[in-house]
């Protein structure tokens, strides 16, 4: 069933090189990227809806642990105010004759008087929407006229931060007692980046309220119920070869009734259930299991989803590792079932039923799902070995070309990582997930953990790294730690920085790859590390370019433009010299067409910032090489990453 690398290196890139230079395979989807719900990265982040809070289901007990309910104000009416306009009329939340069950709570606006200018409710986004001049944007409303008033008319507008309306449009009331949808497009006058979604009512009416959406229609690739375009861009322009989600604990979740239900994030979005994450806020599942397959398509990425191994994580209810759930065994059976149902979501025909509710969404062709995530980081207990043991089992069962991908607690070493693998071994599994948040130090110390990793075992996932902070020093002990992972790419499948998102004034967890606010995205120099080994990674291993010894630098060939690509990390103050020798690569164009890549700077502690997003960035120059027959020396500056990247005949 694993992937037998050996046989695809083909003939013709074997005589791309020397006799002596053979490539060895590495993993062709080593670096890709891992997305979680945490720090505002899906509601208010990567998903483009501008509403917060669209249906009125954030509770104070989303906020609530350990029986103490958050000290802010989060309900059902966080982002919401009252227009009232001298209006005489009363607001509730309610339950009773909901849109559908799976979206309990809607509004209820009682209105007596409507007042000079209306009566209704403002959204103010997510700290405030911003708005593009020109652009048009969907808005779309559920509204039952409780009271069967007739032809009551409601306006939708856009208003700025000093009151001004940027656009306006109006529609009349059904007097039936029925939930009906409303669209309607808005297009500002002028941009705006604080401005409210307004919705008035100008009769006496009793009218129920829910799903209120605003989307901008420049969203990622145009898609409907789509993503923030500049933010996908920059995760797209990473290249990774893989997208893990939709999280991390959030994967497993606060507890039993916590635990990520894939079936609840898809269809149409006013059917999907909203719910809190274990990061104590709510989650609109509006960017679902769809969006994300969809996003992978788009992005020319493998999804590899988690999906929980029966066991909730053991931070549920704070309760810092020992607070793993069991889904109990008479449940597991249906727990298992989804599972396959997922599969046949993304793979089935689209006349199996889930392959047909892939289809009713708009995508008839399978999403070709090859990797499956069970667990994450996971306390290794004799319910999680057991319960991974039965579900790892049918998936092999019903689906023998999915590999399954195990985890082995949250360090790298210990006793939940030597079980874990342990455990992975004995289901067989194809790759393991392991991971770890560590200080730089760490990182350089440990440039040959995988240099004695059993290659007939399991492979790694590198699921989850990142090395405390955002800074130049960081990001080069993370890229000095991604030569090793490339060097060991016949063992290393997968790696990817954690986490990706961090929306500024909700950040949860520091440090991030990208943070952003409503405005812009300013990229970490993390980032641009993932950057340059997404955008010049490679699928063979040339061994003989770089010294024996180095542990900070690899070669690669990438087949698909015909490039030797070699990455060496300088993360001292010194400048220090690599001797490269290209005479074991006999099919080098020829001295000129080769491009260097930097990533430095002067300064170890710099780092990216909103106020200046651009202190360390790549910069990419003509390369003229001195030597293809003997060896010569490349000055890696201090503090740097240099790619070079060397085309070759075909
Ligand atoms: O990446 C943030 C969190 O770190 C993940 O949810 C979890 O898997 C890990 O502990």
């Amino acid at each position: 069933m694993r992937t037998k690398r050996a046989i695809l290196l083909i003939p013709a890139l074997c005589s791309l090189l020397s006799s002596f230079a053979q490539p060895r395979p590495i993993s062709p989807d080593i670096f890709g990227i891992f997305f979680e719900d945490l720090n505002y990265a899906a509601d208010g982040g990567l998903y483009a809806e501008l509403v917060q809070n669209r249906s009125f289901e954030y509770s104070p007990s989303d906020r609530a642990r350990n029986g103490s309910l958050g000290a802010d104000n989060w309900n059902p009416y966080t982002a919401w105010t009252l227009q009232r306009h001298n209006s005489i009329e009363n607001l509730s939340i309610e339950t009773a004759h909901p849109l559908n069950a799976n979206n309990p709570h809607y509004l209820l606006l009682d209105v007596a008087t409507p007042g000079t200018q209306g009566c209704g409710i403002a959204n103010e986004g997510f700290d405030g929407m911003v708005l593009k001049k020109d652009l048009p944007y969907d808005f779309s409303v559920w509204l039952r006229n409780f009271s069967q008033s007739p032809g009551v008319k409601a306006t939708v507008a856009l208003r700025g931060k000093d009151g001004q309306t940027l656009a306006i449009d109006s529609l009349t009331l059904s007097s039936r007692d029925q939930w009906q949808k409303y669209s309607l497009t808005l297009r500002p006058e002028a941009a705006a980046d604080s401005a409210q979604l307004v919705l008035l009512f100008h009769q006496p009416v009793r009218v129920g309220v829910d799903m209120v959406s605003l989307f901008p229609t420049d969203t990622f690739k145009g898609h409907k119920n789509g993503l923030r375009a500049d933010l996908a861009q920059t995760i797209a322009d990473i290249h990774p070869k893989f997208v893990r989600f939709p999280g991390g604990c959030l994967a497993h979740g606060d507890g039993l009734t916590n635990i990520y239900r894939w079936k609840r994030t898809i269809g149409p979005v006013e059917q999907r259930v909203a719910e809190p994450n274990i990061w104590r806020y709510s989650q609109t599942h509006g960017l679902g299991y769809h969006e994300f397959l969809q996003f992978c398509e788009d992005i020319g990425a493998k999804p590899l989803p988690v999906i929980a191994a029966g066991v909730s994580c053991q931070n549920s209810a704070l309760c810092r590792g020992t607070g793993q759930e069991a889904i109990p065994m008479e449940e597991m059976p249906a727990f298992i079932q989804d599972i396959l149902d997922l599969v046949e979501y993304c793979n089935g025909s689209a006349d199996s039923e889930w392959g047909r509710r892939r289809a009713e969404a708009g995508h008839p062709q399978p999403f070709n799902l090859e990797y499956i995530g069970i667990g994450n980081e996971d306390h290794i207990t004799p319910e999680f070995e057991e319960r991974f043991a039965m579900i790892a089992r049918a998936l092999r069962d019903a689906y023998p070309q999915v590999k399954i991908v195990g985890t082995s607690g949250p360090d790298p070493s210990g006793e939940d990582f030597d079980k874990g693998w342990e455990a992975m071994r004995a289901n067989d599994v194809e790759v393991v997930d392991e991971h770890y948040y560590r200080r730089p130090s760490w990182f350089l110390d440990n440039l040959t953990r995988y240099d004695g990793y059993d290659r007939r075992g399991p492979k790694v996932y590198v699921g989850e790294y990142a090395s405390r902070a955002n800074r130049l020093e960081n990001a080069l002990a993370e890229a000095a730690y991604m030569t090793q992972l490339e060097r060991n790419g016949d063992v290393v499948e997968f790696a990817s920085y954690a986490p990706l998102l961090a929306r500024i004034g909700h950040t949860q967890w520091n440090p991030d790859l990208i943070y952003f606010d409503g405005k812009g995205v300013y990229p970490t120099v993390n980032y641009y590390v993932q950057q340059l080994f997404g955008q010049n990674s490679g699928e063979q291993y040339v061994d003989g370019v770089l010294p024996e010894g180095l542990r900070t630098a690899s070669a690669v060939i990438d087949p698909s433009t015909g490039s030797l690509i070699i990455k060496m990390v300088n993360p001292t103050a010194a400048e220090q010299t690599v001797p490269l020798d290209l005479s074991v690569v006999k099919n080098i164009k020829g001295k000129k067409g080769a491009t260097l890549t930097l990533l430095s700077g002067p300064d170890p502690k710099a780092s990216n910032t909103r106020e200046n997003p651009s202190s360390v960035l790549p910069s990419t120059t003509e390369f003229i090489l001195p030597s293809l027959r003997s060896a010569f020396s490349y000055a890696m500056p201090p503090y740097s990453l240099s790619v070079l990247r060397i085309p070759l005949k075909k």
